[in-house]
């Protein structure tokens, strides 16, 4: 495998020393897709969140701060983006707030016991959008909310440029997540589309 191809590929599961690299350099290239999508929550003042796919744990972080009554449990199925994020958010550890969980979105252990879950810039790694949704329902509350934030809708260049170049990744589309979410149990989904640029912030209930 190539430099380049193997460095992006750590995007789908960090691993070792380029995986280190590629989850300390996420946090700061995925910053400001991950607030604009934060901006969107609105009529949420969660207790409990799940944020799924925590990467190098910046997001899981923010949302403390944007939620200072909340807890977090931030899992990912990498064990060096387990071990970023740990570091990342050791106070709010330390202060009760936060746990990191090692597990894999397509078999969570959670049943209704969250009321906020959030997943940035990981759904193009998961096995089977319906599949994984549905067990982010199961984790979710009554009335809980899920939302999925994407700097690609799908169809933008530089996206399937990255699905051609990274095994395993699929940029999906709006309605692809829509109908997905739909089917895995969800209702009232809304979509957020930037003004600008192919962000998506995906909002769904269940
Ligand atoms: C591109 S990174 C995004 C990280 C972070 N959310 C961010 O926005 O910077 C994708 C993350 O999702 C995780 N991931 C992918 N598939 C997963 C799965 N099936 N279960 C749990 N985590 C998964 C990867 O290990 C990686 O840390």
């Amino acid at each position: 495998m190539g430099l380049f191809k193997n460095f992006v590929s750590q995007t789908r599961k960090p691993e070792g020393f380029f995986g280190k690299m590629m989850v300390n350099g996420m946090n700061n290239g995925h910053a400001k897709v991950a607030d604009w999508g934060m901006s969107k929550l609105t009529t949420v003042e969660p207790e409990d969140i799940l944020e799924v796919g925590c990467g190098g744990g910046r997001n899981a972080h923010e949302l403390l701060l944007k939620y200072p009554d909340s807890k977090l449990t931030a899992i990912d199925y990498s064990e060096v983006s387990l071990e970023q994020t740990k570091a990342y958010n050791s106070e709010m550890i330390s202060k009760g707030r936060c746990e990191v969980e090692q597990g894999d979105v397509s078999n969570l252990k959670y049943q209704n016991q969250y009321d906020l879950a959030t997943a940035f810039e990981t759904i193009y790694f998961w096995p089977g959008l319906e599949k994984c949704f549905a067990e982010v329902n199961k984790a979710l509350k009554p009335g809980g909310k899920f939302m999925i934030c994407n700097e690609s809708d799908g169809t933008d260049k530089a996206g399937l440029q990255f699905e051609n170049i990274i095994d395993g990744m699929k940029c999906h589309t709006v309605e692809e997540i829509e109908v997905a979410l739909i089917k895995a149990g969800f209702s009232k989904v809304n979509t957020n589309h930037h003004e600008t640029k192919p962000w998506i912030a995906v909002i769904a209930e269940k």
